[in-house]
């Protein structure tokens, strides 16, 4: 089916690389030979995210570093990441003691609220530390600019959390379309589905009223639904249509949650430089457990990533032509030892970092507080690992990786321009960055 790639009649981008080679990072590797000894991180943040994924693949599944630092502004998360680590790491209060107390630091890992990614990342590029940050890579455009800026400046790395770009089911449909499976890429029809934002992230402490709150229920902390999430299938997207948006618009709202400032639903639409339009549903509130779909159709069929959100299906690209059968690819679910050590790793806490072969599943919750079970997040401490490595390499090579800068901000634009659109009820040009 795939024998006969012909030349597309649009421009498809491969991944990072354009905005790699503009940076002009390359032999800026700040003085120490390559892969001569391991790489000292300090991490920021000891929540779930970090606890749950970065804190156990480095320590358990990236041999080339060691977690030399961890910083936290919670006592406790600080005490159950140190636990996570290991016994040697060092803890700290605030970054910034982190920072001046470990010159010798390659890397910083930022895994805090959204609201703080900007900051955090330039305290560390401005100390001469390369920077994988959590997404969304900041909350407004300025900043991520200046950070963008400051890595190029320094030649450091800044490598953007978009693990969903290192899936490999993912990477075998971008693959395939370049290839021309189903013809030349038209539309693309997406959704996030979920449950509720975990109930036990951090509480923003309001300065004005002292009001302790859910860091994902405010603009302050979170910047915008769509930006907490979302953001990963949209980047996605945007690199699978590999051209720039020229409109978005959306619609959205509180229809459950209604005491929160960040809302519950919207329907985003985008139209491309190259004509391919998207429609793109989000939901807080959805009780299905593969509320995932990123459906491409082109102009002789339809591709799609099938059972990575569920175990009891293969994996597999299904190719389904508009004549003629369905083709199904299968993407195993790991290719490296390491790679099955992720998928069987399990937990939150040090305890349940379990090397038996473990099924794991993702909870998320709805609104009646029971839980929706999903199974991608093996799948998702894969991509995860697969994105360390990434970061690694490009510290060692001095070359951006995948999920650079550029595609953070990029992806940052998109969610920002929706969620623009649904409080001033605009469509929104590419190039319309006031207030974003
Ligand atoms: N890529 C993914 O799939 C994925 C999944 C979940 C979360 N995330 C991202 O990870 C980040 C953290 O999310 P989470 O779920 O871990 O949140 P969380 O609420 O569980 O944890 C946040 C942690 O940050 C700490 N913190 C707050 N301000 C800090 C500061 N100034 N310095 C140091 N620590 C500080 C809090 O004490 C808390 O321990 C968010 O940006 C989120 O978008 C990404």
């Amino acid at each position: 089916m795939v024998q006969d790639p012909k030349i597309q009649r649009r421009q498809f981008l491969v991944g990072g690389a354009v905005a790699a080679a503009g940076l002009g990072l390359s032999g800026s590797l700040g003085g120490y030979p390559a892969a001569a000894r391991k790489l000292k991180y300090g991490v920021v943040g000891a929540g779930f995210r970090s606890r749950d994924a970065h804190l156990p693949i480095l320590r358990h599944l990236v041999p080339e570093v060691e977690i030399v630092a961890l910083s936290d502004i919670t006592p406790e998360n600080l005490q159950a990441g140190l636990r996570v680590c290991g016994g040697k790491t060092v803890g700290y209060a605030d970054h910034r003691e982190m920072l001046s107390e470990h010159p010798d630091l390659d890397a910083v890992i930022v895994v805090v609220p959204n609201y703080k990614h900007a900051e955090i990342s330039l305290d560390a590029l401005n100390a001469g530390k390369h920077v994988l940050t959590e997404k969304p890579i900041a909350t407004s455009m300025a900043d991520a600019q200046r950070m963008i800026d400051t890595a190029t400046t320094r030649g450091r790395i800044l490598e953007v959390g978009f693990e969903m770009r290192y899936l490999a089911g993912n990477a075998r449909l971008a693959e395939l379309l370049r290839q021309g499976a189903i013809g030349d890429l038209e539309y693309v029809h997406a959704a996030l589905l979920r449950g509720d934002w975990n109930p036990r992230s951090w509480k923003y402490t309001d300065p004005v009223t002292g009001k302790r709150t859910n860091w994902r229920y405010l603009r302050v902390t979170e910047g915008a639904a769509l930006l907490e999430d979302g953001i990963h299938e949209l980047d996605v997207i945007h690199w699978l249509v590999g051209a720039e948006p020229r409109k978005i618009t959306a619609l959205g709202g509180n229809n459950v949650y209604q005491h929160r400032q960040t809302l519950d639903n919207a329907a985003v639409l985008i139209e491309f430089a190259n004509e391919v339009r998207c429609d793109f549903a989000f939901s807080l509130f959805t009780p299905i457990p593969d509320g995932v779909h990123i459906r491409l159709f082109g102009s002789k069929g339809m591709m799609e990533l099938e059972g990575w959100m569920d175990v009891s299906t293969p994996q597999a690209v299904l190719i389904q032509p508009y004549h003629g059968k369905a083709e199904r690819i299968p993407i195993p679910r790991y290719t490296t030892p390491e790679e099955r050590n992720a998928w069987v790793m399990s937990g939150t806490d040090e305890e349940k970092i379990a090397w038996p072969q473990k099924e794991t599943a993702t909870t998320s919750n709805a609104p009646d507080g029971k839980k929706i079970v999903a199974s991608s997040r093996s799948q998702l401490i894969v991509a995860s690992y697969r994105m360390h490595q990434a970061f690694v390499t490009a510290i060692r090579t001095g070359k951006q990786p995948f999920s650079d800068g550029k595609a953070g901000m990029d992806a940052m634009h998109i969610s920002l321009a929706a969620t623009h659109s649904i409080r001033t009820g605009k469509v929104l040009d590419w190039e319309d960055e006031e207030g974003l």
